[in-house]
């Protein structure tokens, strides 16, 4: 399986839930080591442009997806910008520092993560969708997990994802559940 993502971190936890029934490969496995544009506008519209650049360019039938982070008192940003939120830099601790500081003495914590997934196969596109409700946390808890895991708390939880264990966050994460979709859809 294909995954067009150079992303370490997403591809360890995609990994971690195929086991060892398939080999995923990521961009670097096919040389392809340039960044695919993410212009689109929407997250489902990254995830799409994603899957169907490198469709396009190499064509192999691959999946990409793409993930916000949804805050409800911020109108639901950072969403599509959830990466480069506090810059081009993508940092994980300017972006965390931004959403906690645009946080900072409201009440209403309540986001979400959302990850849509992208399929082609033979030029035709499908996507799949995960979504998991939690709290901002009011500070950055835990070292575990990469972005913005450690201010995120999953559902009714007070352990932020980066307090988890690698099958606890994916047995509720967002990417999970999306993934889990694809996985019912390939009937794997
Ligand atoms: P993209 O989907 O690669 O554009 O990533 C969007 C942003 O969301 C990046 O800043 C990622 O670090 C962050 N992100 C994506 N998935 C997760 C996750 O599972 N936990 C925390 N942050 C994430």
């Amino acid at each position: 399986m294909l995954f067009a993502s150079s992303n370490q971190n997403k591809i360890r936890e995609i990994s971690e839930m195929l086991g060892d029934r398939f080999q995923l490969l990521g961009l670097e496995d096919v040389q392809c080591y340039e960044e695919i544009p993410e212009t689109s506008g929407t997250i489902e519209g990254n995830a799409i442009q994603k899957a169907m650049y490198v469709y396009d360019k190499y064509g192999l039938d691959c999946f990409a997806e793409d993930t916000g982070l949804e805050v409800k008192a911020l109108d639901m940003r950072p969403g599509v910008y959830t990466a480069r939120y506090a810059g081009e830099a993508k940092d994980p601790e300017a972006n965390m520092a931004k959403v906690l500081a645009e946080l900072s003495g409201r009440g209403d914590r309540m986001a979400r993560f959302r990850t849509v997934i992208a399929y082609v196969k033979k030029g035709e596109v499908m996507t799949f969708e995960g979504i998991v409700e939690g709290n901002i946390a009011l500070a950055k808890q835990g070292e575990k997990g990469f972005g913005y895991d450690p201010i995120f708390l999953p559902e009714q939880n007070q352990r932020s994802f980066a307090q988890m264990e690698p099958h606890e966050k994916n047995a509720i994460s967002h990417r999970a559940r999306a993934f889990r979709k694809f996985m019912e859809f390939l009937k794997i």
